[in-house]
Order: structure tokens, then sequence, then C-alpha cells
């Protein structure tokens, strides 16, 4: 099993909320995550996107605060590139660089690392996941689940002691996911994971549900996934529309 993280690794949320040109987004959010392997729930639009945002620091809270190891991620930066990695939903939205070598590269650049150290690393980080003959290929010659895959090791190569991961198995066939869910298992990192998969929570610690921002419930997996897929069954047999207010 993986060993405990050190204490600066906690995640302490305080009455944090998010708004967008006066519409709320996130609100009255009050957390405290230490846990290993944390699992977070909701509908489309209930603002579990915009939460990663937040402990990433990618956003700042509007009202309240977001601590991770005591400091603010929206504003210490760089100390959050070794605590802090998140893997966007869609890979596109993460690339920047127009090879593999280079996008691995970049990161650990962003860490100090010299062009030499960063590229001994580089590919270290490929022949250790069987990837070696990546290194100086066009990342559009990747398919969508190998360029999944080379965000995942983007963040493992800056080796943050908390990942993100937004929907990562959304997109991915079958064996690709299964990959990929094999890959996370053996990962040291604490994990906070979305997904509306509940067979990717087994095993996790605890699992948050987020409502139309707010926290519905937060908890062990079994009761709360059980309660959370009542609801989406009762839901889709009445007409899940209904409530969409656009
Ligand atoms: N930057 C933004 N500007 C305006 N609306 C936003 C912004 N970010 C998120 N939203 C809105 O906030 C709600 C929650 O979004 P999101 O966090 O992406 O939800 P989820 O990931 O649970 O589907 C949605 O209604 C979305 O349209
Ligand atoms: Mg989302």
């Amino acid at each position: 099993m993986p060993s405990p993280l050190p204490d600066d690794s906690s995640i302490t949320l305080t009455d944090a909320s998010f708004a967008v040109a006066g519409r709320q987004i996130l609100g009255g959010l009050t957390l405290h995550l230490t846990e290993q392997r944390i699992g977070i729930i909701g509908r489309n639009g209930s603002g579990k996107s915009t939460f990663l945002r937040l402990v990433a620091g990618l956003i700042a809270p509007t009202t309240g605060s977001v601590k991770v190891g005591g400091l603010a991620p929206a504003s210490d930066r760089k100390a959050m590139l070794a605590r802090i990695g998140i893997l966007f939903q869609n890979p596109d939205h993460q690339i920047i660089f127009p090879t593999v070598g280079e996008e691995l590269a970049f990161g650990l650049r962003q860490q100090g690392l010299d062009k030499a150290a960063a590229t001994v690393q580089v590919q270290a980080l490929l022949a250790r996941h069987g990837r070696s003959h990546w290194v100086a290929q066009p990342v559009t010659a990747l398919s969508q689940g190998q360029r999944h895959f080379l965000c995942l090791l983007a963040v493992l190569a800056m080796q943050p002691g908390t990942i993100l991961l937004d929907e990562p198995f959304a997109g991915l066939d079958l064996p690709t996911q299964a990959r990929l869910d094999r890959t996370l298992a053996s990962l040291p990192q604490r994990l906070i994971l979305i997904t509306h998969d509940p067979k990717a929570l087994a095993g996790y610690d605890r699992v948050i549900w987020l409502e139309d921002g707010r926290l519905r419930a937060d908890g062990p997996v079994g009761p709360i996934v059980a309660q959370f897929t009542d609801e989406m069954t009762r839901l889709g047999d009445v007409d899940a529309d209904t409530d969409l207010t656009l």
C-alpha cells in the first residue's frame, strides 16, 4: 500500500465559494482532505471541474479560503508545482508542444531543471513506462488515449504529492481504460478523481458528492455511491431535463 503522505499535503477548504459574473458556481465548501484516494461525483454542471480547478489554484476562491499544505494554491503557484498536478478531461486543452519530449520537458524546466537534466529525466520516465520510442514523436501522431497518457506522464514527471483527475476514463476505449486504471492504482500519490463510473471508486477512501456547487454528501464509498446511484436512476426514470435552467 502507498505510504501516508507528509502533513504538508493536506487540503483544506474553509467556507470556500466561487462565482463568475455574480453567479455562484461553488458555495459553502468546508472540507479537510487527507485521504489517499478521494472520489468526486455529481451530475453534469454540479461544479466538479470547477472544484478541481480551485484546488489546483487555476482559479482563486471568491470568498473563503483554499489551502494546500498551508499555502494558497492560486497565489503560491511555484510551490504548487511539487504539490498538485492536474489532468484535464480533454488532453488537447493541456498539450502545448509539438513533440512528446518537449511536452514532458516543459514542467521539469518550470521546476528549475536545465535542458540537459530535463532531457535525462524525460528519457528515464518514458523508459519506465515502456514508451522510449515516443520521445521525438509529434503529439499529433498519438491517438486520443495516447495523448491522455502523455498528459498523465507530464504530470508524473513533476512528482506532485497530489494528482487531480477530471474524468480520465471518458472517451477511452475499454483496454485503454483498463491500462490507465492499473497505472493510477499503482501510483503512490494522493489521487482526487472525478468520475461517473462507480466501479472506478472501488478501494477509494472517501467520496464527495457535489450538487449545484454544494456538498450533498461526503463519506465512505459504499453508502454514498449507493445513494447517488439510486437518485440518478430515479431522475432518469422521471425526466432528467425538466430541471435544466437554460
Ligand atoms: N468560467 C466560467 N464561466 C461561466 N460559467 C462557468 C465557468 N466555469 C464553470 N461554469 C458553470 O458552472 C457550472 C459548473 O461547471 P463545472 O464545474 O464544469 O461542472 P461539472 O464539471 O460538474 O460538469 C456549469 O453550469 C458551468 O457552465
Ligand atoms: Mg466537468
